[in-house]
């Protein structure tokens, strides 16, 4: 047996990086190189939002395409509803099923989800707008799946930047999908293990803060496993109204953000009432790498003093 001085294998690991002026661009091209030739429905998780500024990152890509779609259930702690899932693939051809890690968290169904869409014959794609940390950093996603998407805006101080990535094994899907020239950006330029590590130290010590507040606030990820970052620490506001709290917040100064306040209009509230119930009493506390303790103390106070006023 020959064993050469360095590795030449050149798709071993390979992940094919492309890149785009947004997350939700690259999905769409995605989409398109697995859907030619092919009939079938793309499957997403039913929380989805949507915003007048925005429009819905996840959905626009499948709707410009007038591609078919079909929805499987979250829990009203944002969880898989693993037996939801195995009905969509009974019931539909799904041709891509996409599975989020939202918040940079993983679903302990993950590896379930994957194996089941691979045996319905259908590619994976990991939309890791939030989880690309998770991923590069942690290394508890971006693997089981065929491709998954970056949003660099989401975690990194740019105003721009999407990536898809294919992981090898897919040379056939690699090869229809398109580069857009220009936009690449060396998002490993910067440091990306200090990053995922302020971030978890952050969500560590907020997740503490928020103890003192047990009666008017939930953690919806009260765990957090190795390899996870977080995006935001995901909070659940139970007394007062999650809108005014979020006006309140922002207006004080404090940086806060519910993913998501609004649902796309296709996941309806007679169909999905979990998803309905957590995107009115969610709420996304920030962790970035910009953060130290005082400024998670000012936002801790701030929160509970604005919940206090909102009680009166
Ligand atoms: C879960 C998720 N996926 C994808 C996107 C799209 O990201 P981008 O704004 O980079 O297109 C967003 C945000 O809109 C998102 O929250």
């Amino acid at each position: 047996m020959i064993i050469n001085k360095k590795a030449v294998i050149v798709d071993n690991y390979l992940r094919k990086a492309m890149f785009y002026k947004n997350a939700r661009a690259g999905f769409q091209t995605f989409l398109r190189a697995v859907i030619k030739g092919k009939t079938g429905k793309v499957l997403l998780p039913a929380y989805i939002g949507w915003s007048s500024k925005e429009g819905s990152g996840v959905f626009d890509p499948v709707t410009e395409i007038g591609m078919d779609y079909v929805f499987y259930k979250m829990t009203d702690q944002l969880y898989i509803d693993a037996e939801d899932v195995k009905r969509c693939f009974k019931k539909n051809k799904i041709i891509v099923a996409v599975i989020i890690h939202y918040f940079g968290y993983v679903d302990p169904a993950y590896e379930d989800f994957v194996s089941a869409a691979h045996s319905a014959g259908a590619v994976v794609l990991e939309d890791e707008a939030h989880s690309m940390l998770s991923d590069i950093a942690g290394g508890v996603c971006g693997r089981l799946g065929d491709a998954s998407i970056y949003s660099l805006h989401k975690l990194l101080p740019v105003d721009k930047g999407g990536v898809l990535l294919l992981n090898s094994g897919n040379k056939a899907l690699a090869s229809d999908i398109q580069c857009e020239a220009g936009d690449i950006f060396p998002y490993w330029e910067y440091d990306l293990f200090t990053i995922a590590q302020k971030r978890r130290e952050n969500a560590v010590a907020l997740a503490q803060m928020m103890q003192k507040i047990p009666d008017d606030v939930d953690i919806l990820r009260p765990v957090m496993n190795d390899g996870i970052v977080p995006q935001t620490l995901p909070i659940i506001i139970k007394n007062v109204s999650r809108d005014r709290l979020y006006e309140v917040m922002n207006l004080r100064g404090y940086g806060v953000v519910s993913l998501y306040h609004t649902m796309i209009e296709q996941i309806t509230k007679e169909r999905f009432p979990d998803s309905h119930k957590l995107s009115r009493k969610i709420m996304n506390l920030p962790v970035h790498q910009d953060l130290g303790n005082e400024e998670l103390r000012g936002l801790a106070d701030c929160l509970k003093i604005s919940l206090a006023g909102l009680k009166d």
